[in-house]
């Protein structure tokens, strides 16, 4: 047997004992003062129904705000990480901050739902995170790298998709991370999956990662202008790329002005606060 346990199933039970008793006490006689009785325990369980549901309903706000909480302070983890590695090398945070908003737009482009944009902000934002792992001589790129250092940038989606998976609902996150530097003809890496296999926002992020690399200043080569850059993306196209992709996002690009094609006011504080805003409304009730 189950127990009603909302207030106004309580209410009702409370109602008919009132009324029980007031109808006892018209008609006193032996039937009523049972009725008496009755009405007393209906009342009694009325009490104790309603004392549960507050009881349960109090616990279920307490452990809603400890998760709520602790995705908080998992995702400013993640935050300070970046932060972190904004202050050891600001091209990567930079860069980070540029995939970011481009992924973010390319996803609307494609016609992607709101959440799926938001997937792509988040792992543009995060996609580089594993570089936090590279020693000093390797993430400034001051000196010539070596085979094993290359080896070494090679670990990065695989180190940051271990430590963006840690975080609660963060796996999809991690899966993009991992498949950032694979190609469609299967020959990138870490595991050289190829066309469909790779995740579509994975390809996506590939494109903006591709375009900002070559037009931002970067530790390991010069950069080249938007226009060439573009040349550049058609070439690999279907490749390294994946076409659908390319195209959009050179449509995107064609239609904007010349700051825009350059990334030149990404900033990671604000795509940190945009971050932080979507947790915020994906976390909010209903
Ligand atoms: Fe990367």
């Amino acid at each position: 047997m189950t127990f009603p346990s909302t207030p106004l199933a309580v209410f009702a039970l409370a109602g008919i004992a009132i009324e029980a008793v007031a109808a006892s006490l018209l008609h006193f006689s032996t039937a009523g003062l049972f009725a008496v009785a009755a009405a007393s325990a209906t009342l009694l369980v009325a009490v104790w129904l309603l004392a549960t549901a507050r009881a349960e309903a109090r616990q279920r706000r307490d452990m809603e705000e400890r998760i709520e909480r602790l995705g908080g302070l998992q995702v400013s983890l993640l935050s300070a990480i970046l932060r972190t590695l904004d202050l050891r090398d600001r091209m990567t945070a930079r860069h980070s901050a540029a995939v970011a908003r481009y992924s973010r737009e390319l996803a609307a482009a494609a016609g992607m739902p709101e959440e799926q944009q938001d997937l792509a902000h988040t792992a543009g934002l995060l996609h580089d995170i594993g570089k936090f792992i590279l020693p000093d001589h390797i993430l400034k790129g001051n000196t010539q790298l070596t085979e094993a250092d290359w080896a070494e940038i090679r670990r990065h989606p695989h180190e940051g998709a271990r430590i963006v998976s840690q975080v609660d609902h963060y796996q999809p996150v991690g899966e993009v991370i991992l498949a950032h530097h694979e190609r469609i003809d299967g020959l990138g890496y870490p595991r050289g999956l190829a066309g469909d296999e790779i995740p579509e926002i994975a390809r996506l992020i590939a494109v903006v990662d591709c375009y900002d690399a070559m037009t931002a200043r970067d530790s390991y080569r010069r950069p080249i202008g938007s226009d060439e850059a573009i040349i550049e993306l058609r070439r690999v196209s279907g490749s390294q790329l994946d076409p659908r992709f390319v195209e959009l996002f050179i449509g995107m690009l064609e239609n904007r002005d010349l700051s825009y094609r350059h990334g030149q006011d990404a900033d990671l504080e604000t795509a940190l606060a945009i971050s932080n805003h979507v947790r915020a409304r994906t976390a909010a009730p209903g």
